[in-house]
């Protein structure tokens, strides 16, 4: 039995990710360290919290001597760290949470990692040599693309945001291990991800939850801000194929090819809401679009470009939009129970 530790498995990703390697492998456990902000639930877990190859941890990843517990209790010989404050808007309000988690918390984790795995710089103890630490980043490390272009594993970092200048100092951090110390690590990093259990502040449920309860749908600046949507449990399937057969050192971007515009997803998801749930007066969901005033330094647009690890470790985004955005809403609709 292998022992992974997954930070941040409560949140929407890390919970996605907990249960699909609980449901494809026998002879892994997973440990789930999570701190439970509010942006953590562990509904999220539910149907894998009874399994006896499942541990939940709750916690901060920036207290060392809780981490140094758990790789100690577990004998942990992986890690997947999702744990990170994950919302642009709130590190515009309140950055010092984001600097103190996403980057302080992933080098406490590194350090932890590196003494428990390894003797002296680019020697493992024994049978700690197929370890890995891997990181899960963002692609908005990458800064902002013109209406042409894609991000590749080479794009110069170009953080915009509180939120994504965290996110890339922890991958400096990651980096620095590896050329440092030898740590076994791999990053990745992702375009928005959608589907079940995303917190209810994010983009698409916001969308359709403010339509189900027939209230405006705040729509940033003119709309037409585009990111790149990868269906999460997509997403859970690259990482694991990174983990498993990944380069160390390298990193991965990961992208389902799916650019769409802001105001594109909420017509989509309102047509699909006119035909699931349609209005009484017959009128269409998107009567309730309502443009608001734009995000301070909001991005124009990310698009990934994935060919390193579709034509290096033979991944596919298997899903396409219309039928993850189909689940994703019907999922919501069960959550709000409207
Ligand atoms: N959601 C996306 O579209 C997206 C896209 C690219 C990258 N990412 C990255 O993927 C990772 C997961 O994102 P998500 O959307 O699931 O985030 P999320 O906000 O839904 O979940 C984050 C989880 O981390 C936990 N957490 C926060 N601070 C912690 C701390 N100090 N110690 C322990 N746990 C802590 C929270 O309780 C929560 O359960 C993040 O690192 C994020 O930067 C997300």
């Amino acid at each position: 039995m292998k022992n992974i530790l997954i930070t941040g498995g409560a949140g929407f990703i890390g919970s996605n990710f907990a249960h699909y390697i609980l449901n494809k492998y026998n002879n892994i456990s997973i440990i789930v360290l999570d701190k439970l902000t509010y942006a953590g639930n562990e509904e999220n877990l539910s149907g894998i919290k009874e399994n006896n190859r499942f541990h939940f941890v709750k916690g901060d990843i920036c207290n060392v001597s809780l981490l140094k517990d758990i790789f100690l209790e577990y004998n942990i010989k992986g890690i997947f760290h999702f744990a990170a404050e994950s919302h642009v808007d709130n590190s515009i309000d309140e950055p010092e949470i984001f600097v103190r988690t996403n980057v302080l918390g992933t080098f406490h984790l590194l350090e932890t990692a590196k003494s428990y795995w390894m003797k002296e710089p680019f020697k493992y103890n024994e049978k700690y040599e197929d370890t890995c630490f891997l990181h899960v980043s963002t692609d908005e490390v990458y800064g902002s693309l013109g209406s042409e272009g894609y991000f590749t594993e080479e794009t110069p970092y170009a953080p915009n945001s509180p939120y994504s200048a965290t996110k890339a100092g922890s991958d400096m951090l990651v980096r620095s291990f590896y050329h440092t110390y030898g740590l076994n690590t791999i990053i990745t990093n992702c375009s928005n991800n959608y589907g079940p259990n995303q917190h209810d502040e994010k983009l698409i449920p916001t969308i359709i939850r403010k339509a189900l309860l027939k209230e405006n749908i705040p729509i940033y600046g003119d709309g037409k801000n585009i990111r790149d949507w990868l269906y999460v449990e997509d997403h859970c399937k690259a990482l694991d194929i990174v983990f498993q057969n990944g380069r160390k050192g390298e990193v991965y971007n990961i992208g389902a090819n799916c650019e769409k515009t802001n105001i594109e997803i909420a017509f989509k998801i309102c047509e699909i809401l006119d035909e699931l749930k349609p209005l009484d007066n017959k009128e269409s969901y998107k009567e309730y679009i309502s443009f608001v005033k734009d995000r301070p330094g909001h991005d124009k647009r990310y698009a990934i470009d994935a060919s390193k690890v579709i034509n290096e470790l033979k991944w596919q985004a298997g899903t396409k939009f219309e039928k993850g955005i189909f689940s994703t809403i019907k999922w919501f609709m069960k959550k709000y129970r409207i």
